[in-house]
């Protein structure tokens, strides 16, 4: 080993390594490069290793052609690195870039679900006159739901309400919103302007009129001198804010916690009165149940019937908001699809 050919190893290694790194296209295979040549394994130290072979005047000289191929070798990496550098990040620019100029997207707005929203329509006509909304339980028990209404075990009217229970014995879910009247004659004192919206349930085979699960919102008066009057003037001025100026009519009808009780029918809202489909052909559609409180029924909830009078209704809100929404089926209303929901924005 002599300067000459080591000098002459060193000056091809770094023609080998400026050409290799003049071709790399990625930071990555770089870095590789810069291993492989200036690294402690690397290329440049194990031509080194021939150093000590050489008579000591000659190891300067060698020892300066080193440091040079070392310089020149970091010097092409370093400029080779700055160029992929400045080529990914004008990559990363161009596919980042935004145009300022573009109009926004507009964001989505939520709404309330027709139910609540129908609930809300029913509570506000009723608020005008005083009414103060209430909440019964989901989970009822018999006592309330049914036997302080005037149905006593095995009473058949109880068939009316095909009902659901749970395991706590002597407990269901609640039929109807009616227990809820029960509710608030015992904890207030008349005058007593309640209404009561709620989620009822019963044991029903699920149609496009029929759920096991639905809404009702139920109100209760209770004064002095409360008469049929009183309830029909009431019905009239909720049925004509919801659907206009349109004819009603009392039917009788029967409940076992209203004496008399009474259907309360609205002029059909799709023919006006002429008669189609939606109303059987009658021209008359059944909005809700109606009557004066049982004296029973205040007597279970504390109110002395020789003074005070009541009337009570309570109407399904699906089909009130199948009315005003012109809704065929009320499953759309559990089944939460977006298709159905955006139409009530
Ligand atoms: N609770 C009755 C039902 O579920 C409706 C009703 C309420 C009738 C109040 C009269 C008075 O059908």
């Amino acid at each position: 080993m002599d300067f000459e050919s080591l000098s002459a190893d060193l000056r091809s290694l770094q023609a080998r390594a400026l050409k290799e790194i003049a071709e790399v296209s990625d930071p990555a295979s770089l870095e590789a490069l810069q291993i492989q040549y200036l690294g402690k394994k690397g290329d440049l130290t194990a031509v080194l290793r021939g150093i000590g072979a050489l008579p000591a005047e000659d190891r300067p000289r060698v020892g300066a052609v080193a440091n040079e191929v070392g310089e020149a070798v970091k010097g092409a990496l370093a400029v080779r690195g700055a160029e992929l550098h400045a080529q990914v990040q004008a990559l990363r620019l161009a596919s980042e870039k935004v145009d300022v100029t573009l109009p926004g997207r507009p964001v989505g707005r939520g709404t309330l679900h027709p139910i609540p929203e129908t609930i809300a329509a029913i509570t506000e006509v009723f608020g005008q006159f005083g009414f103060v909304v209430y909440e019964g339980p989901e989970v009822e028990d018999d006592l309330t739901n049914f036997q302080m209404l005037n149905m006593p075990p095995d009473h058949p009217a109880r068939d009316l309400w095909d009902t659901l229970y749970v395991d706590i014995p002597g407990h269901l879910l609640r039929t109807h919103t009616s227990p809820g009247q029960m509710r608030v004659m015992q904890t207030t004192r008349p005058p007593i302007r309640a209404l009561l919206p709620g989620r009822c349930f019963r044991y029903e085979a699920v149609d496009a009129s029929h759920g096991f699960e639905f809404f009702q919102v139920e109100g209760l008066m209770v004064d002095e001198g409360t008469s049929m009057a009183d309830l029909k003037g009431l019905l009239d001025e909720f049925a004509h804010a919801l659907f206009g100026p349109r004819k009603t009519r009392f039917r009788p009808g029967y409940y076992p916690f209203t004496e008399p009780s009474v259907a309360f029918d609205v002029e059909c809202v799709v023919c006006g009165g002429v008669g189609c489909p939606a109303c059987s052909k009658s021209g008359w559609m059944t909005i809700l149940g109606a009557g004066m409180v049982h004296p029973v029924v205040l007597q279970y909830g504390g109110i002395d019937p020789e003074r005070y009078q009541g009337f009570a209704f309570g109407m399904g809100v699906e089909r009130i908001a199948n009315l005003r929404h012109a809704v065929p089926d009320l499953r759309y209303y559990l089944e939460n699809d977006l298709r159905f929901l955006d139409q009530f924005r």
